[in-house]
Parts: structure tokens; C-alpha cells; sequence
């Protein structure tokens, strides 16, 4: 239906779209992670590009192939994504964080291998930024799109997320959920809006998720105007 009034309904628009789990490293051969596998966010990157958009993908380590007409970013850790993503936050749109960004980092990088000792080891850690919370503090006129991964009380943790790091809109799943979560080619999400509006999508492939919140974001982008 869209298509046959639009062809290209983000025809001009430029979007930075965050995308698969970052590495936060211990010592040259370990790094600490998530199960994030970044189909979500390359999902929306193709289909953003495909509806006509200028799209800027950040992304963590991912096994996927880089979708047609997108410019890549390849970043490691949360901190280096913090700064890909505002190195050009002044010049884009809306910015849509589907990436799973490490809370924590080890407090020491070792620059030599850690050798085993007998006995336990500790590993101290540190709170990385939390670039979604920076880029809403910064906000002007972008649109900000984030997700909420969540296993229990779903709805009212979103909710908060969307309050606090001052969002537009705020895309919520259950990751226990049956064809739900990382590594999976469906998803089940509610997407809550600032508006209070929110709009309960059933069991669909990443790639109809993927349209839903960018029609959602079209909307937001003509309400803006
Ligand atoms: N996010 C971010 N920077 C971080 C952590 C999270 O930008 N350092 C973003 C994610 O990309 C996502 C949103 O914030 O769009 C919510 O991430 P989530 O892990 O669900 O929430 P947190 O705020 O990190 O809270 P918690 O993990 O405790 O649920
Ligand atoms: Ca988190």
C-alpha cells in the first residue's frame, strides 16, 4: 500500500542505524560480549536504504554481509560506537539504536595475555557511557529510536527507558519469548511511542518489524515539520 503512494517515503532523510553487540576487551586474546548477532539492526539499515534513506550503519562485530547502498562503520567497543554515532549526530535525522551495547567494560585493558594462577580470578568493571542517554540529552530536532531487550516486566522497563534517555519512541522485546530475541530471524516487539501511543506487533520475519518501526518513523519525521 505504501509503495503505491511512495515509492522512496524516506526519500533525503539520513539515519544512523546501530546494530550487534560490542566487544569490551579483558586482554589481547579475550573480550566480553553478548549474543547479539546484529540481524535487527542490519534489517532496518536495508530497509531504511531501500525506502530512499541516507543510511550511516554503526556496527559491532557481525557475521551478516553489508546491505546494498548502506555506509558501514565497523566498531569494537561501546566507547568507539559512542564516538562513531556522534561524530555524526549534528547531521542526521533520527538515529535508531538496535545495537547491544555492553553496560560494563573491564577496568584495565592488560596489555600482555593474563596467565593462569591457581585460585580464583576477579576481573573489575566499569559502567561504559550510555550513548542512547548522551544522544537524548544532545537531542535537537533528530528522532531517537531505541530498543528495550528485556525477560521480565517488559512494558514498564521500556517505558522508563523511553522516559529517561528522552526518546521518541522505544521498541520493546520479550527475549524469552518463543521467535523472539538474538540470533533468531522473527521478532515479537510493542513499540511505545511518546506519545503514549503504542502499537502491539504479532510474531513477524525481522524484515516486516524492520517496516513497521520505520513507517512509524516516517510519521514522526512528518510530525516534526
Ligand atoms: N544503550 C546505549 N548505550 C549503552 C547501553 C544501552 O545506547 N551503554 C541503548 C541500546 O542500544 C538500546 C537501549 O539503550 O537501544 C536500551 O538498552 P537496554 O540494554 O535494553 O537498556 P539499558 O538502559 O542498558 O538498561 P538495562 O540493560 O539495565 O536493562
Ligand atoms: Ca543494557
Amino acid at each position: 500500500l505504501q509503495k503505491f503512494f511512495n515509492d522512496k517515503p524516506l526519500q533525503g532523510k539520513k539515519i544512523i542505524v546501530t546494530a550487534g553487540p560490542t566487544r569490551e576487551r579483558i586482554d589481547p586474546v579475550r573480550f566480553m560480549t553478548n549474543f547479539s548477532t546484529g540481524k535487527m539492526g542490519y534489517a532496518i539499515a536495508d530497509e531504511a536504504a531501500a525506502m530512499g534513506a541516507d543510511v550511516l550503519l554503526v556496527t559491532g562485530p557481525t557475521a551478516l554481509p553489508v546491505p546494498a547502498g548502506v555506509e558501514v562503520k565497523r566498531v569494537e567497543s561501546a566507547a568507539d560506537m559512542l564516538h562513531a554515532v556522534l561524530s555524526r549526530y549534528d547531521q542526521v535525522d533520527a538515529v535508531i539504536k538496535t545495537a547491544a551495547v555492553a553496560d560494563y567494560r573491564p577496568k584495565i585493558m592488560h596489555s600482555d595475555k593474563l596467565k593462569k594462577r591457581d585460585g580464583e580470578l576477579t576481573i573489575e568493571l566499569e559502567r561504559t557511557t550510555d550513548i542512547l542517554r548522551t544522544l537524548g540529552e544532545k537531542k535537537e530536532r533528530q528522532i531517537l529510536i531505541g530498543f528495550a531487550a528485556e525477560t521480565k516486566d517488559v512494558a514498564s522497563y521500556a517505558k522508563e527507558k523511553l522516559q529517561t534517555k528522552h526518546l521518541d519512541m522505544i521498541v520493546a522485546n520479550d527475549i524469552k519469548a518463543e521467535g523472539a530475541g538474538f540470533g533468531t530471524d522473527t521478532n515479537i516487539v510493542t513499540m511505545y511511542k511518546r506519545n503514549g501511543e503504542s502499537i502491539v506487533l504479532p510474531l513477524l520475519p525481522k524484515v516486516e518489524v524492520a517496516r513497521h518501526i520505520l513507517h512509524e518513523l516516517k510519521e514522526m519525521l512528518e510530525e516534526e515539520r
